[in-house]
C-alpha cells in the first residue's frame, strides 16, 4: 500500500517573492485555478498582511478556487494572524493559517533580538490564536536547518500541543545536505513525544542546488508534506521544484512507495503558464519541463530511441504533458473546437472572451501553419474585461538594419483619439517603446522585459512580458505574436493600460504629424 505525500504549492507566495516574479490579481487567480486543476493539495495563496493587494488575492482565491486547502502566511504576530484568518475565511474548513517564527541562533539574536524562551512563548501564543480563528494551523520554525536541535524539539512539541497539525521544517537558506536534513527530520519524529499528532513538512531552498535532494531525504525519513513551487521559483535560487519531486516519486515508485495527487500530464501546461505569467523563462535543459528535456540530438541516442524508447527515456513525454500539445485544428476550425480545446487545457472560455481569443486564433492561423497548445495559452491571456483599453495599437512600422539607426512609427488610439509618433532607438524594440511612451502619461518605469519563443521554428510566436512600476503600483503586460516587435508593443500597451489614470500626453510638435 502506497502512502500519500501532500503537495503544498507556494508558487503564489515564495515564488512570487522571487525577484521580478510579481503577479497581478487576475494572474494569481488564473495560477490558482491552474494549480487546483494540477491536483496540488494546498495552495499557499499569499501573505495577507503584506499589502492590501496580497490580502485581496488570498481572499479571492479562498472564495473562488475549489478543491485544495488555501493557506495564508502570517508571522507569529497578532496582526498578521488576524489578517490571514480574514483572508482565508471564505475557504471555510479548507482554510489554513501558516504561521512562522525564526528559531536559529543567528535569526533570533540578529533579527528578532529575542531569546529561546521568548520565541517559544510567542510561537505557542500565535498557534493558539491561529487555532481559534482557522480550521487548520501550520507552524514553521524558520531557518530550522541551522537551529539547535534541542530547541527545535522543544518548540515543535509545544506548538503541536498548542494546536498545530502541520509542522514545517524549512531549510530557509539552502544550507543543509541530504543526509543531515534527513537525519534532522528522523530525529524530530523520534524525540518529540507528541510527533504522531502532526504531519511533518519540509520547505527547502536551492542555494546549493540541493532543494529537491533535501526534500527527498526528508520524505525518506517520514516527512509527508513538501512545500515546493512550479519551475522551482522562489526567493534567491528558488524552492524545490514541484515537477521534479512529483516525477521522482512516480518514476522511482520501485524505491518510494509514496503517491501524490498530481495529474502529471498537466505539469508542462502549468509550467508554461507560470513562465508566461511571471515572464521567467524555463532553461532549455531544465528537468521535466525544459524544452530539451525529451529532445534526443545525438545519432546514437536517436537510433536507440527509435528502436526502443526506454533506451534513453525513463518517463514518457506524454506522462508530463509534452505530447498532448499539438493543436490539430487549423485556421479553418471553428469556435466550438477552440472552446473544447481550452476546456481540455483547464482554461474554460466563453462569451466575449471567447470571441476575442477566437479572433486572435484566426489571425495567428494566418501567420502560422501549426498552432500548438502553448500558442493557445499565450493568446488566452487577458479577457479584456478587467482592463480598460484606453490605448489601442492601430499601426506599427519599424525599420532597422545593420547600417541604419532603428526607427519606429507608431499610431495609437488613446481614449478614442488618434495619436502618432516617430522615434529612433537602440534597436527596434527600444525605438517602438520610446514612440509609444512619448504619447502617454504615466509612462511607468520598466522593471522587466522578457522574450520567450513559445514553440520551436522560425515562425514561432515570441511571447513578451513587460513589467512597469508607477508609484507603488506594479503591473504586467503580455503580448504574443510571430513578430517580436509587435509582441513587445502589445505587452507594453497592455501594461500601460493597467496603470491608473492613463491618458494621452499633450502632443508635442516633434512627435506629431508623422
Ligand atoms: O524559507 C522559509 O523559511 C519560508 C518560511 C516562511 C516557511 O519561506
Ligand atoms: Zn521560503
Amino acid at each position: 500500500m502506497s502512502e500519500r505525500l501532500y503537495i503544498f504549492d507556494t508558487t503564489l507566495r515564495d515564488g512570487e517573492q522571487s525577484p521580478g516574479c510579481s503577479m497581478d490579481m487576475d494572474e494569481k487567480i488564473r495560477m490558482a485555478h491552474g494549480l487546483a486543476g494540477l491536483g496540488v493539495d494546498i495552495i499557499e495563496a499569499g501573505f495577507p498582511v503584506a499589502s492590501p493587494g496580497d490580502f485581496e488575492a488570498v481572499h479571492r482565491i479562498a472564495s473562488e478556487v475549489q478543491g485544495p486547502r488555501i493557506a495564508g502566511l502570517a508571522r507569529a504576530l497578532r496582526g498578521d494572524i488576524e489578517a490571514a484568518a480574514k483572508a482565508i475565511a471564505p475557504a471555510g474548513d479548507r482554510g489554513r493559517i501558516h504561521t512562522f517564527i525564526a528559531t536559529s541562533p543567528i535569526h533570533m539574536q540578529a533579527k528578532l533580538r529575542m531569546d529561546e524562551d521568548a520565541v517559544l512563548a510567542q510561537a505557542v501564543k500565535s498557534v493558539k490564536l491561529a487555532r481559534s480563528l482557522a480550521a487548520e494551523v501550520e507552524f514553521s520554525a524558520e531557518d530550522a536547518g541551522r537551529s539547535d536541535m534541542d530547541f527545535l524539539c522543544r518548540i515543535v512539541e509545544a506548538t503541536i500541543a498548542a494546536g498545530a497539525r502541520v509542522i514545517n521544517i524549512p531549510d530557509t537558506v539552502g544550507y543543509m545536505t541530504p543526509d543531515e536534513f534527513g537525519a534532522r527530520i528522523r530525529m524530530l519524529r523520534e524525540r518529540v513525544p507528541n510527533a504522531d499528532q502532526a504531519i511533518f513538512s519540509v520547505h527547502c531552498h536551492n542555494d546549493l542546488g540541493l532543494a529537491v535532494a533535501n526534500s527527498l531525504a526528508a520524505i525518506e525519513n517520514g516527512a509527508r508534506q513538501v512545500e515546493c513551487t512550479m519551475n522551482g521559483l522562489g526567493e534567491r535560487a528558488g524552492n524545490a521544484a514541484l515537477e521534479e519531486i512529483v516525477m521522482i516519486l512516480k518514476t522511482r515508485s520501485d524505491r518510494y512507495a509514496i503517491e501524490t495527487g498530481i495529474h502529471t500530464e498537466k505539469i508542462v501546461p502549468m509550467s508554461k503558464m507560470t513562465s508566461q505569467i511571471t515572464g521567467m523563462p524555463v532553461q532549455a535543459n531544465k528537468s521535466i519541463v525544459g524544452a530539451n528535456a525529451f529532445a534526443h540530438e545525438s545519432g546514437i541516442h536517436q537510433d536507440g530511441v527509435l528502436k526502443h524508447k526506454q533506451t534513453y527515456e525513463i518517463m514518457t513525454p506524454a506522462s508530463v504533458g509534452w505530447m498532448t500539445n499539438r493543436m490539430v485544428l487549423g485556421k479553418h476550425s471553428g469556435r466550438a473546437a477552440l472552446k473544447d480545446r481550452y476546456e481540455q487545457l483547464d482554461m474554460p472560455i466563453e462569451g466575449e472572451h471567447l470571441e476575442k481569443v477566437f479572433a486572435r486564433f484566426k489571425a495567428l492561423g494566418d501567420k502560422k501553419k501549426e498552432v500548438f497548445d502553448e500558442d493557445l495559452v499565450a493568446i488566452f491571456s487577458d479577457d479584456g474585461e478587467a482592463i480598460d483599453e484606453h490605448i489601442r495599437l492601430m499601426n506599427l512600422h519599424v525599420a532597422s538594419g545593420t547600417r541604419d539607426t532603428p526607427v519606429a512609427i507608431v499610431e495609437l488610439e488613446i481614449n478614442g483619439a488618434c495619436h502618432s509618433a516617430t522615434c529612433e532607438g537602440d534597436g527596434p524594440v527600444d525605438a517602438a517603446f520610446k514612440a509609444i511612451k512619448s504619447l502617454v502619461e504615466p509612462k511607468g518605469r520598466l522593471l522587466l522585459y522578457s522574450v520567450n519563443a513559445i514553440t520551436s521554428g522560425t515562425d514561432a510566436q515570441g511571447e513578451v512580458t513587460v513589467r512597469l512600476q508607477s508609484g507603488d503600483k506594479i503591473v504586467n503586460g503580455q503580448g504574443a505574436d510571430t513578430d517580436i516587435i509587435v509582441a513587445s508593443a502589445q505587452a507594453l500597451i497592455e501594461a500601460l493600460n493597467r496603470l491608473p489614470n492613463m491618458h494621452a500626453k499633450a502632443v508635442h510638435a516633434q512627435y506629431s504629424g508623422v
